[in-house]
């Protein structure tokens, strides 16, 4: 269509992976245990001491990837592998590695886009408390530091926290953020140990701005727009307040430094405003990021739920249980699902990004989207995954459209880009342009496969995203 605008010529076409979902030798080289390796694994998924063993492949994944004509590939550095106690001793081994990992993706002309943290807070640091222990923003800036001494002449662009939403919203089914037992107001142990986080990230952002003015960083919130149920207006309030707890509070506070008033009233309601420390408002305003990651996968729809609602709680991580008095979660009728029960709206993802940018005004990259599924390998060694391509062509569809709206895209980089460990549903829920032959049940031979997304992928980036 000639009145859609094009990509970018320096559009970031690329994919993403995260340290403990993708890479095993999760105990190797004197790596630390990581709350993902004590934790209580969900039944018959696959251990975390193999993975798709990227630790040991990644020449060949990297190679893949270019193969692809990647730009840019969005993964995560084990903050255990650097610092194995999560504070102290440094581990020479892990900065070789990662060292080893970015000049590939150099030699090959693919950005490096590194995520600082990805769901893996270092044990020892969980048993002093993890992020509910105020001293977590002086681990994390050390470990920021760290970071930006050895790779902040090579990597320009940071991502600071995986989908911190997430984190607070659904953290113990991810594995992280633990709420004490016996706590009281588990509300406002949520919150206090978001501020930590927040305030991390803030330090994080002013640190590598001061060492290295070039680079670029922004946080990696998971987005998805919500809706309301209805044109009630109960629901549109509704749908309002989730935004606000679910969305706007994180990117909020990443770009201007403040909570979000709505949240903030819904704090109050439930005493569970956070306590700053001396310094946590100077240096949440000192922050600004040069981007915003994104994470979007689908939308949310949410009614208005009344205040003595019974509201069980439930483990999705898309559509909101609901909070008596101000919101529950509504299957919207007009969307279809996957396999794995998710909602897919590739209209919303142009919602999403709309919504987004008239808020913060800020170039934005997609630093995850994409459609887990159980894919089959042929005996020929094919994978004839048509239901990805299906998704993601709908998805960059709209990302085109998006752009035509005059939104800065910087980048789209879907999940994943080779298959890895789902966060609680195993290696069998599929995500890559590259099939790794490897169970949940049993490890397999590890050999890489390209699935037919990886060509049709391959097409849309030499195309850049005309050709679809
Ligand atoms: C995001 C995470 O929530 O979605 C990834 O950043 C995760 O770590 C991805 O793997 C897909 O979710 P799941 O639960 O299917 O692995």
């Amino acid at each position: 269509d000639q009145n859609l605008k094009k990509f970018p010529e320096n559009f970031l076409w690329g994919a993403s992976t995260s340290a403990y979902q993708v890479e095993g030798a999760n105990l190797s080289d004197g790596k630390g245990p990581s709350c993902q390796d004590v934790k209580e694994l969900p039944a018959g998924t696959a251990s975390l001491d193999i993975c798709a063993d990227h630790y040991h492949r990644y020449e060949e994944d990297i190679a893949l990837m270019a193969e692809m004509g990647f730009k840019v590939y969005r993964f995560s550095i084990a903050w255990t592998r650097i610092l194995p106690q999560g504070t102290g001793e440094v581990n020479q081994a892990g900065i070789d590695h990662y060292h080893k990992v970015i000049d590939c993706c150099l030699e090959h002309h693919i950005e490096p886009l590194v995520t600082m943290f990805h769901f893996d807070m270092p044990a020892a640091l969980d048993e002093r408390g993890s992020w509910s222990n105020p001293e977590s923003v002086e681990w994390f800036e050390n470990y920021a530091r760290v970071l930006f001494e050895n790779y902040g002449s090579k990597v320009k662009y940071w991502l600071t926290i995986n989908e911190q939403n997430m984190l607070t919203l659904v953290g113990p089914l991810i594995g992280t953020l633990h709420i004490p037992e016996g706590c009281e107001n588990v509300i406002k142990e949520t919150y206090q140990q978001n501020h930590h986080m927040l305030v991390a990230q803030a330090k994080a952002m002013v640190l590598l701005h001061k060492m290295f003015p070039e680079d670029k960083i922004g946080p990696a919130p998971n987005i998805s727009l919500v809706y309301p149920a209805s044109c009630k207006p109960e629901d549109i309030l509704a749908a309002q307040e989730y935004n606000a707890i679910r969305n706007w509070l994180y990117l909020d506070m990443a770009v201007f430094g403040r909570y979000n008033n709505l949240v903030w009233r819904y704090l109050e309601e439930h005493d569970a405003t956070p306590t700053f420390r001396e310094g946590d408002e100077e240096a949440l305003k000192a922050a600004h990021p040069d981007f915003i990651g994104f994470n979007y996968y689908s939308t949310s729809t949410v009614q208005h739920a009344d205040a003595d609602e019974d509201l069980s709680p439930g483990a999705d991580q898309q559509t909101a249980r609901g909070e008596a008095g101000y919101y529950k979660g509504f299957n919207n009728p007009n969307l279809t699902k996957t396999e794995f029960g998710w909602e897919i709206d590739p209209l919303g993802f142009r919602a999403n990004m709309r919504e987004m940018y008239s808020r913060y005004h800020l170039p934005m990259i997609v630093t995850e989207n994409g459609l887990g599924a159980y894919d089959t390998l042929t005996e020929d060694g094919k994978v004839h995954d048509n239901y990805r391509i299906a998704y993601l062509r709908a998805h960059i569809e709209q990302l085109k459209l998006a752009i035509t709206d005059g939104i800065e895209m910087m980048g789209y980089c879907p999940w994943s880009a080779i298959d890895l460990v789902s966060t609680h549903e195993g290696i069998r829920k599929r995500y890559g342009f590259i099939y790794v032959d490897t169970t949940d049940e049993k490890v397999g031979t590890l050999n890489r496969y390209r699935k037919d997304s990886f060509y049709w992928y391959k097409k849309v980036i030499a195309s850049n995203g005309e050709d679809l």
